[in-house]
């Protein structure tokens, strides 16, 4: 894996919870200097123990009680503080203010728009959304968006230095609600909720076929990298004969789920029953499974040769 070029390669996690203690392992399995900082000492105390049980960089990581100390000399910052606007607001003054000039200041932030954190910034210019999925040290795909004020220079450091630190950043050109991930599992979690709560199929099958059906192809292929395989002829010739019953399939999609407690209870209740084994080995054999099939994607990645 390459390692950042930079002599300062000093980077500071802001906020140590699920997902800043993640990125730590990140930066530091990369080589960077890596330093977190966090107001709760229960959650650095906490963080600094997970990194350790995990085998996360020795050495090239530490905990600060100071926010100017864990700052000091570092060209990126990964904020990953609570998620609301307020907060965040508040934590990037600060960034601003006390982080070395040039450093980049991202957000690990799934629902802001970092025009709103940065409005009236006089360092907007620095600050970018890089939106991570959980946990990034398993998951690379980083979602990467400017606000109105950041400087495309500072969109293509940022991008350069989350490919260096192994991660896939993915970039987009402005904010929507959800950004794409989000958006796109949306669209899937409120038909997979229908399809169960009227009474189609099981929670069982409802996963089944995603899970040894259409997710098999998605760990490899998109969306639009299945439809051009699913023809002769790629994708002209696929969404050519099947673009009409697709919209009309589209029409039939179900509505909104209202998320009540009611319903949230009938859904655990069969979630409950299709699962065996703890949820603290499915996740250890999740993420184990993850990592092979990163391996294997890195082992035999997609030929890029010819058109056809
Ligand atoms: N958990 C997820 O699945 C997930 C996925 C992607 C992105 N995110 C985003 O990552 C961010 C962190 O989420 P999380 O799940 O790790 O939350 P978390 O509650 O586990 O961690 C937040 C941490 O921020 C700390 N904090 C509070 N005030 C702070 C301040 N002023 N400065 C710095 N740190 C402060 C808290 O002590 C806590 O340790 C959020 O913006 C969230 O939207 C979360």
């Amino acid at each position: 894996m390459s390692v950042m070029k930079e002599s300062r390669d000093a980077v500071a996690v802001v906020g140590a919870g699920v997902i800043g203690r993640s990125w730590a392992f990140v930066f530091s399995r990369a080589g960077c200097r890596t330093r977190l900082y966090d107001p709760d000492r229960t959650q650095r105390e906490r963080a600094i123990h997970w990194l350790k049980t995990a085998g996360a960089g020795e050495g090239r990581i530490s905990a600060h009680d100071e926010i100017a100390e864990a700052l000091e000399g570092v060209s990126y910052v990964q904020e990953s503080g609570p998620e609301n606007l307020a907060a965040k607001k508040a934590i990037f003054a600060g960034l601003d203010r006390l982080a070395p000039e040039d450093a980049i200041l991202a957000s690990s932030t799934s629902t802001l728009d970092m025009s709103a954190i940065a409005e009236g910034l006089p360092g907007a210019r620095r600050a970018i959304v890089a939106h991570p999925v959980n946990p990034p040290h398993v998951i690379p795909v980083v979602e990467v968006l400017p606000g109105k004020m950041t400087d495309p220079e500072v969109v293509a450091r940022a991008r350069g230095f989350l490919s260096a630190v192994g991660q896939s950043p993915v970039l987009m050109n402005f904010y929507v609600p959800g950004f794409l991930l989000n958006r796109m599992q949306a669209a899937l979690v409120r038909e997979a909720i229908h399809l169960v709560e009227s009474g189609v199929a099981d929670v069982g099958a409802v996963d089944a076929v995603i899970r040894d059906g259409l997710g098999l192809r998605w760990a490899i292929l998109g969306p639009f990298g299945v439809a051009n395989t699913n023809a002769d002829g790629g994708i002209r010739e696929y969404y050519g004969r099947y673009g009409g019953s697709y919209a009309e399939l589209m029409n039939d999609l179900g509505p909104t789920p209202s998320f009540d407690r009611a319903q949230i209870e009938r859904l655990g209740r069969r979630t409950d029953a299709m699962t065996n084994g703890s949820r603290s080995e499915i996740l250890e054999w999740r993420d184990r499974l993850i990592r092979k099939i990163r391996d294997l994607k890195q082992e035999d990645p997609m030929p890029r040769g010819g058109s056809s």
